[in-house]
């Protein structure tokens, strides 16, 4: 590939121990990760003894999902060997061997079913179709292990690039897993049902019979060893869900993975806002979780200091084991001018460790400004007068009420500008068109509850000032900088760097410096103080080719199998016209002998985005960001593309496992600590990326897909999170997304990038654009909308184009010499963005290890 190796940083190819350090932190970390959804008392077990061992994830066990957020690692545990590690005997090896020959038999019928699909619909949707993930098989293998205990791991393997598939052995469990299950449980004295997954699964068919389910998710390297130490009650699963879990067709009322236009319209009603509004029982609540001990929780007191509300709660141990309980504040908004869902998260706290009958006191805390909401219509945020209902509990479906905060006026609390553009339809509302208002038993008390008299604190108007606002301006000596520049060089800070001429906008191909990067800024300007910064994926870790040869034409990545991957050979499966075309644009995928020194480069799988969440433990977060951040300075990295924080608006979505939560707030406190581990952690000067901004909610066409959302749902739900992120661990990148909102690219949407995210919330870094796509659209035509383009991006305020090309570079500088009429930019509009980029630069090298 001829690639110039350039000098990295801090990485050091011989030492390897903070390999075994990073693992044994990750398996410390995971049982945090784990969900107990049932429990009949059954586990821990005593010690390790006889197990029969079944399901599709007991050896193919998955670490984590596919796509960007994969993590090429050296090796990782799966349940088989973290129970045979842990001294179990495994009496269902027959069943595994099985289980892994149905699983090849069905991947042929798979791969031909996929051919064919492929041939039909050709080259446009030839990345989606290589996305898709083979349902689980049906098939039928004796249940014969011996032993008392049995445990059926069922895993659901989620990735980028397309939804998820509404069918059996998706979303749906499979006749042969209901089967099984069910058995298995009728069958053995103690049965556990493991779900290694970190999406939903309608788990209904077999959810009330079975007496022990734990979520085990998908934990990152260690999660094999992680599981048996939480079977043995070596570790406790202390996580608690951060989306609903419900049937199949109670998320019917929501429109999801259309290829034009997908109609969010069910508002601010998403997740458990939903379900506890209209009074649906979830399989599982929002918030839910159990351990292998209880607690009982006590409001001492609640108690207000300006516009702050305070909840002293205590914590108590009441049964036999360790453990960690979570406390959740609710509040139940008055209904006004505008509905409210019957309950929204305002405040969460976990305990320490509590021994048996230990107590301690947590002090959850939150503003009445964060309970504001959209009025679209004046342009604010407003809190209406009536009283606020606190509500807390240890899940959404387990909540009691602890006090009252009676507003005696409607309080403006921001002004706002109008952002997002216009929908076709009005927001669904509980109660209107739908009949789906079956008042709740919950519901009945809303913001009416029989509250004494003096637990009602008041709250006058003059408590309030409005939000202040100050616009970040541009770093003034960066802006000199790029000022004295020609066109073609302004144009070159705000592409990503590649190799030249031929050179097409290819991830791997742009990894210059970092084998098996994301690419990097432009190195041009080097000998003139600007140093190239260099990033890399993801949200489970940092992901980089794990071996590399150096021979006399540069560094090559080596290919390693993939076992999340079920496409090995992907070629295989294209029509010999489509191999052609494709060899024609990527020439560096024609097989060429290299050879040279090899070199590795192990980084760690961290627990996915939604296993992190669902620990709701920040300071965890923080020091899990601490081990990437850690691995970013030994390899040579600045920028890392993460935290992905978009709303788990839908089960099927296939990036859900990436992200947090049905809930900003969760999702925002989260990714703040995320962000704080990566940009705080001693050692080096880094940077985290928030992305996808915004209303990346499904892979389904995901360059065109316009996300149709009005703006109080906008705002009060998909740019919360951001904005809670923004505002507490300013993060130096955010990376707009693929999809459009309501027509528009987000990246050509001055209202999202200069508006909301600088003027209103002050956000000082850059934006970058997502990756591979832009400015020679084919597919144009065909479709409702193109895919984003490079000059109108940084007209809007996206300051880069990633991973960088010659198209995007060529788009701006004819854009900025008049050559583009359609999006003519001006000198000022490419200095403003270039200008971010060269101050990230220098922000980052300032403290990096370089110097
Ligand atoms: C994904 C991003 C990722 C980027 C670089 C894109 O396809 O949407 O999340 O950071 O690729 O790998």
């Amino acid at each position: 590939m001829g690639q110039e190796k350039r000098e990295r940083s801090g990485e050091n190819q011989t030492e390897c121990g903070y390999e075994a350090e990073h693992l044994q932190k990750v398996r410390e970390m995971a049982p945090e990760c784990m969900v107990l959804l049932k429990s009949d008392g059954s586990f821990p077990l005593e010690e390790p003894g006889k197990i029969a061992l079944y399901g599709s994830g007991a050896r193919r066990t998955l670490k984590g999902g596919r796509g960007s957020a994969d993590v090429y690692v050296k090796s990782y545990s799966t349940v088989e060997q973290g129970l045979e590690n842990a001294g179990f005997r495994i009496t269902t090896g027959y069943w595994m061997d099985a289980y892994e020959e149905e699983w090849k038999k069905a991947r042929v019928n798979f791969r031909a079913w996929l051919k064919g699909k492929i041939a039909v619909e050709g080259m446009e949707r030839l990345m989606e179709n290589l996305s898709i993930v083979m349902p689980e098989p049906e098939y039928e293998i004796p249940l014969t292990g011996k032993g008392e205990t049995a445990v059926y791991v069922l895993s659901r393997l989620c990735g980028e690039g397309v939804d998820r598939q509404d069918v059996p052995g998706d979303f749906l469990l499979t006749q042969t897993e209901i089967r099984d299950i069910l058995r298995l449980q009728e069958q053995y004295p103690r049965f556990l049902l493991v779900l290694n997954m970190a999406c939903i699964v309608d788990l209904s068919p077999v959810a009330e019979k079975v007496g022990n389910i734990l979520l085990l998710s998908q934990p990152g390297q260690a999660v094999g060893d992680a599981f048996a130490d939480v079977l043995l009650g070596r570790a406790y699963p202390s996580g608690k869900l951060t989306a609903t879990w419900a049937k199949r067709e109670d998320y019917g009322f929501l429109e999801f993975g259309q290829r034009d236009d997908t109609r969010y319209r069910e508002g601010i009603y998403v997740g458990y806002r939903y379900f506890d509004s209209v009074g649906k029982k979830p399989v599982f609540h929002f918030g839910h979780g159990l351990g292998y001990t209880d607690f009982s929780l006590t409001c001492k007191a609640v108690s207000r200091e300006s516009t702050e509300i305070r909840a002293l709660v205590s914590v108590k141990n009441t049964g036999s084991r360790k453990g960690k309980e979570v406390v959740q504040l609710y509040v139940s908004v008055p209904e006004g001018k505008l509905d409210q869902p019957m309950q929204t998260l305002a405040a969460f706290a976990k305990t320490k460790e509590l021994a048996p009958g230990e107590e301690t006191e947590l002090m959850l805390s939150f503003s009445m400004e964060s309970l504001a909401s959209t009025d679209a219509v004046l342009h604010a945020k407003i809190l209406e007068e009536g009283r606020y209902v606190l509500r807390m509990g240890n899940s959404s479906g387990n909540t009691q009420v602890v006090g009252v905060v009676e507003l005696l006026e409607k309080v403006i609390t921001e002004k706002l500008f109008s952002v997002g553009g216009e929908t076709d339809f009005d927001d669904w509302k509980p109660g209107v068109g739908s009949g789906e208002y079956e008042s709740a038993e919950q519901s009945a008390d809303k913001g009416k509850a029989e509250i004494p008299e003096t637990e009602t604190m008041r709250i006058p108007a003059s408590a309030f000032r409005q939000a202040v606002r100050e616009v970040p301006a541009v770093n003034p000596d960066a802006l000199a900088f790029v000022k004295s520049l020609p066109d073609e060089e302004l144009a070159y800070l705000c592409t990503g760097d590649y190799l030249g001429e031929g050179s097409q906008n290819v991830i791997g191909d742009s990894a210059i410096t970092v084998v098996g990067a994301a690419g990097e800024t432009t190195g041009r300007f080097r000998d003139r103080g600007v140093r190239n910064v260099v990033f890399a994926d993801g949200a489970s870790g940092l992901r980089l080719t794990r071996l590399y040869g150096i021979d006399e034409k540069g560094t090559y990545p080596i290919k390693e199998d993939n076992p999340l991957m079920e496409i090995e050979n992907p070629m295989e499966l294209l029509p010999e016209a489509m191999v052609k075309a494709l060899t024609a644009m990527l020439p560096e995928i024609q097989p060429e002998e290299r050879h040279g020194e090899i070199h590795e480069q192990n980084c760690t799988a961290v627990p996915v985005g939604t296993a992190l969440a669902q620990t709701w433990n920040v300071n965890l977060v923080r020091e899990c960001a601490a081990i990437v951040a850690e691995e970013m300075d030994h390899f040579g990295i600045q920028v890392l593309l993460a935290p992905s924080l978009n709303i788990q608006r839908h089960p099927l979505c296939g990036r859900n496992f990436e992200y947090y939560s049905e809930d900003p707030l969760i999702s925002g406190k989260i990714a703040a600590a995320y962000v704080d581990g990566i940009q705080k952690t001693p050692g080096g000067k880094r940077a985290a990326t928030l992305k996808h901004f915004i209303c990346n909610n499904q892979d389904t066409n995901r360059f065109r897909t316009s996300s149709m959302v009005g703006e109080r749902a906008l705002r009060d739900i998909y740019a919360r999170g951001f904005e809670i992120a923004v505002r507490e661990a300013a993060p130096r990148c955010i990376m707009s997304s693929y999809n459009l909102l309501n027509g528009v690219h987000t990246s050509e949407r001055p209202d999202l990038l200069e508006t909301l995210l600088r003027r209103e919330w002050g956000y000082q870094g850059m934006v970058m654009s997502d990756y591979m796509t832009g400015d020679k659209d084919a597919y144009a035509e065909k479709n409702k909308y193109r895919k984003f383009a490079s000059a109108p991006s940084v007209k809007a305020g996206n300051d880069l184009m990633m991973p960088g090309g010659k198209a995007h570079y060529e788009n701006i500088l004819n854009a900025l010499q008049g050559k583009d009429n359609e999006y003519a930019l001006t000198r000022q509009e490419v200095e403003k963005c270039a200008a971010r980029n060269v101050a990230l630069a220098w922000e980052l090298q300032e403290l990096s290890p370089e110097n």
